[in-house]
């Protein structure tokens, strides 16, 4: 076990609960810390971390720079560098465009001309930011090092760790990007406590799917109560079961980082309905409401193949009513079509066959190649309402 937990007493401050959970990827290893109020320390937690560098460059978008930078920048001058500088991009998946990404390569190549001056990319924000700063910092100079410092609970459980990085192109999420792993993860649970409810709402979607297809027991906990503590951001539960979420996905990168065994694409369950419609919806939908309604797309054509029992699907369907998550999505006749050409574009459809995650239980999965198409619609017009 990779993993320890530690309840750390400050002097004179609140008993407060931090993680660790390493990521194992040999030379790629890194560790994803855990706790609160980690921001104010992170110049020397950098330090501790081998990260020696003067010079920090920070991506960030206009909400979370305005909360957050000041404190990054005093934390990132303590620890010792010298010049930290601020980019933003626009706050919302519209700004997870190629456009944007230029920006960013733009302003590291404008600010550090120099090859003596490589700066640490640290990125600050939800996973659009740590999407989209991960890809540029993997590609400026062939690859500086970078640090995620997730600030949603989607980003706190998924996005920020396992080294998918990328931007939306032509239609199709996430299909320009490259494999690059932080050095870092440093997530600080206090920085939770800014987001807006729809955003805690759907950071919880992604901790659903880790409990159907990954973890009987996580799904237990969930439904036991832990949801609604999480929804309050309740902070003994939040840290456990973030660490518990980033152990999970931390074990499923070990064994296929780069996707090609096939394991990896557990995480994908709800995401290939999910995306086409979070894109065809046109942003109306945050990627964790998208991927709620594609769990429950995904669930109704395992029950139309025989793989799942009504008992998951109804439990399934509670959860996600119970976060307070759609199971459907009101849309006008043409979006139909729309989702399914955006699915017929997923990365995953390998030589004209489809490739889909199913739930066969809780905690189990399956993935299933070459759905009879008709099977697909059906579940498709299943979650999508007039
Ligand atoms: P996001 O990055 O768009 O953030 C959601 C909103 O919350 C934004 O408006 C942001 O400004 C605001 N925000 C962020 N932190 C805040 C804070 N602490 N206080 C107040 N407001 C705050 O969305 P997200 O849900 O974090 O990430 C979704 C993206 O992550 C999608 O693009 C999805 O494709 C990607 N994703 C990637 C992976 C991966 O493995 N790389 C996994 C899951 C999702
Ligand atoms: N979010 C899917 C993955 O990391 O593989």
């Amino acid at each position: 076990m990779l993993a320890s937990r530690a309840v750390v007493r400050q002097m004179c401050g609140p008993v407060m609960q931090s993680s660790r959970v390493d990521v194992d990827l040999g030379s790629r290893s890194y560790p994803v810390l855990i706790g609160t109020e980690l921001l104010p320390g992170l110049g020397g937690i950098l330090r501790e971390h081998g990260l020696k560098q003067a010079n920090a460059f920070v991506v960030t978008n206009p909400q979370v720079g305005g909360l957050y930078f000041s404190a990054l920048e005093k934390a990132l001058t303590a620890g010792g560098f010298t010049r930290v500088v601020r980019h933003e991009i626009p706050a919302s998946e519209e700004g997870k465009n190629w456009d944007e990404f230029s920006g960013v390569c733009t302003a590291l190549l404008e600010n550090f001309p120099d090859t003596g001056a490589v700066p640490l990319v640290i990125l600050l924000g939800g996973g659009v930011v740590g999407d989209l700063g991960g890809f540029a910092a993997g590609v400026f100079r062939r690859g500086v090092p970078f640090v995620q410092m997730p600030t949603t609970l989607l980003a706190a459980v998924d996005s920020s760790v396992g080294g998918k990085v990328a931007v939306n192109f032509g239609g199709v999420k996430n299909i320009m990007g490259i494999f690059n792993q932080p050095r870092l993860v440093v997530c600080d649970l206090a920085l939770l406590r800014t987001l807006d409810a729809r955003e805690v709402r759907s950071g919880t979607s992604e901790i659903i799917k880790y409990g159907a297809v990954c973890s009987g027991a996580l799904f237990q906990q969930l439904e036991d109560g832990a949801l609604e503590h999480l929804l309050a951001l309740k902070p003994d539960v939040l840290t456990d079961i973030v660490a518990h979420c980033v152990r999970l996905k931390a074990r499923v990168v070990e064994q296929d980082e780069f996707d090609k065994k096939g394991i990896r694409n557990v995480l994908n369950f709800g995401h290939t309905i999910g995306h086409a419609l979070e894109l065809s919806a046109d942003y109306a939908l945050t990627h964790g409401e998208a991927i709620a309604i594609g769990m429950i797309a995904a669930t109704h054509l395992a029950r139309a193949l025989g793989q799942c029992d009504a008992g998951f699907a109804i439990r399934l369907r509670d959860l996600i009513l119970r976060a307070g998550l759609p199971v459907s999505f009101a849309a006008a006749p043409e979006l139909f079509d729309r989702v399914i050409r955006a699915m017929q574009m997923d990365k995953k459809f390998r030589e004209g066959k489809n490739v889909l995650v199913l739930p066969t239980g809780v905690g189990q999965w399956e993935q299933v190649e070459n759905v009879a198409w008709p099977l697909v619609h059906e579940a498709v017009r299943a979650v999508l309402t007039a």
